[in-house]
């Protein structure tokens, strides 16, 4: 049996921990309430701020993010009196002095949100959160609706990571799903946001109906020539039974499996060649990016942002948004008119949620150092997880009856005193690693959800 076959099982993504499928919906506002004063109190160095804008002007129909069409644009005004107030409502939770070192707007489009409006919204919330004197705040556009002035307008703010969701530079790719190709010359926009000191990040996406191996290679070549600091290139998930408006995309004309397999092959050589560093699956920098530097050292991390240099804890506002904080995690309503009328009423809106207890914690941070660095140090868990490295190697089963002996013997890794070291070879099978280190692998939602 070959090691693909072997290693071929369902095993979560952890993109999270507990994954968020664990998230129980009898976790409630009051539930929400103890976790964020509980994670405040402790008076964190910093925290990272979430804001999720839902709206689109045009639906994509591959998209599998929690957006909703704009419309006529009635609901921008009311939601984001519902962000001010959600804000205000976790604030009050907060001692005073809590500094922000991150703040990100995704979505859904934040770039559909006015100049003014998002600037002034950003204003209240550094007079809610002192930024630290680095602060990243990082903004996701889609490049059809943005033009020079607006970005201006943002970049004098202080605005400083943009996040360009190009997909394919391939116009008939993309109007075979229903979206507009950028405004403004993608390289000419990138040289001037990086010109103007901020850091650019680019989307793609591959197989998408119509996509080709050669196109797509094409797309990665222009990608490279442009040297945004990062790239991400995403698996396209066909999930129609969850995201309806993927049943509009023609699907006879989805690539096979051996193309989409084909297709990532070939935008990593073409990365690589172009002197980009490939962190976890889908995510390529550039050698002095920071992130690059601290997986150098082993101090990677990863939040439902994307990867990250800190392990700040995440608060998060608006429909959708999951808030990660030391004691679990809080997801707020999905559905744009509940959370404002919920927001309204004075309440939290809360829809689901999980209290997780220190041994989960303490998984929770090897699994996510294992996945980001491709190793782990028990000495480095067990500080971030203030307890003994003996703890922490109980915790991940590390003493348990599911050993790695046989992964070893495989040659995907090596186990030492110190901790675990994946190889090269088994990068791939990295989720698969981590699986053993989870006492919930294989076990199915609330039965393991734990109160602090
Ligand atoms: C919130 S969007 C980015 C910002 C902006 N809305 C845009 O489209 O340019 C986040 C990214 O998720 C990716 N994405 C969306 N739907 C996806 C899907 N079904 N499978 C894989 N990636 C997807 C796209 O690359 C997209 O740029
Ligand atoms: S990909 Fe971006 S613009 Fe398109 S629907 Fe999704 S969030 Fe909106």
């Amino acid at each position: 049996m070959t090691l693909l076959e072997k290693y071929n099982r369902m095993v979560p993504r952890y993109t999270s921990y507990p994954p968020a499928n664990f998230f129980d919906t009898a976790f409630g506002e009051a539930d929400a309430r103890r976790l964020i004063s509980d994670d405040a109190g402790r008076r964190p160095q910093s925290i990272a701020l979430y804001v999720h804008i839902p709206f689109c002007r045009k639906v994509c129909h591959y998209c599998g993010c929690n957006t909703c069409g704009l419309g006529s644009g009635r609901q921008v005004a009311p939601y984001m009196e519902a962000l001010r107030r959600e804000v205000d409502m976790v604030a009050a939770l907060m001692p005073d002095g809590i500094r922000a070192s991150e703040i990100h707007y995704g979505g859904g489009t934040p770039n559909v949100i006015d100049a003014d409006t998002l600037i002034s919204f950003n204003s209240m919330m550094m007079s809610r959160f002192a930024p630290t004197a680095d602060i990243e705040t990082a903004i996701e556009c889609n490049p059809a609706y943005l033009d020079r002035r607006y970005a201006d307008r943002l970049l004098d703010a202080g605005f400083n990571r943009f996040s360009l969701g190009i997909q394919d530079f391939d116009a008939d790719v993309l109007r075979m799903v229903n979206r507009d190709p950028s405004a403004l010359p993608v390289d000419r926009l990138v040289r001037h946001l990086q010109g103007s000191g901020a850091s650019v990040n680019l989307d793609f996406i591959y197989g998408l109906p119509g996509q080709t191996p050669d196109g797509f290679a094409r797309t990665m070549e222009r990608a490279a020539d442009i040297r945004p600091d990062r790239l991400v290139t995403f698996s396209y998930a066909h999930v129609p039974w969850l995201k309806k408006n993927q049943t509009l995309l023609d699907a006879s004309r989805l690539p096979s499996a051996d193309d989409k397999l084909l297709m990532f092959e070939r935008a990593r050589q073409i990365l690589g060649r172009a002197g980009y560093r490939q962190l976890g699956l889908d995510h390529f920098v550039l050698p002095d990016d920071s992130l690059s530097v601290a997986f150098e050292q082993g101090r990677l991390h990863r939040n439902f942002e994307g990867y990250c240099s800190t392990s700040d804890s995440v608060y998060a506002f608006g429909s959708s948004a999951i808030a990660q904080l030391r004691g679990g995690f809080v997801q707020n309503v999905k559905s744009v008119t509940d959370y404002i009328s919920t927001v309204s009423g004075g309440h939290l809106p809360v829809e689901r949620g999980i209290s997780v207890n220190p041994k989960v914690r303490t998984v929770g941070i090897a699994i996510e150092q294992l996945m980001c660095n491709y190793r782990l140090r028990w000495d480095d868990v067990a500080r971030a997880a203030q307890c003994s490295p003996h703890e922490a190697r109980q915790a991940c089963n590390a003493f348990g009856p599911q050993t790695l002996a046989d992964m070893e013997a495989d040659g995907i890794l090596s186990v030492s005193p110190d901790g675990i070291d994946v190889s090269a070879e088994g990068r791939i099978f990295v989720r698969n690693i981590a699986a053993r280190l989870d006492p919930l692998a294989g076990t199915q939602g609330k039965r393991f959800s734990t109160t602090a």
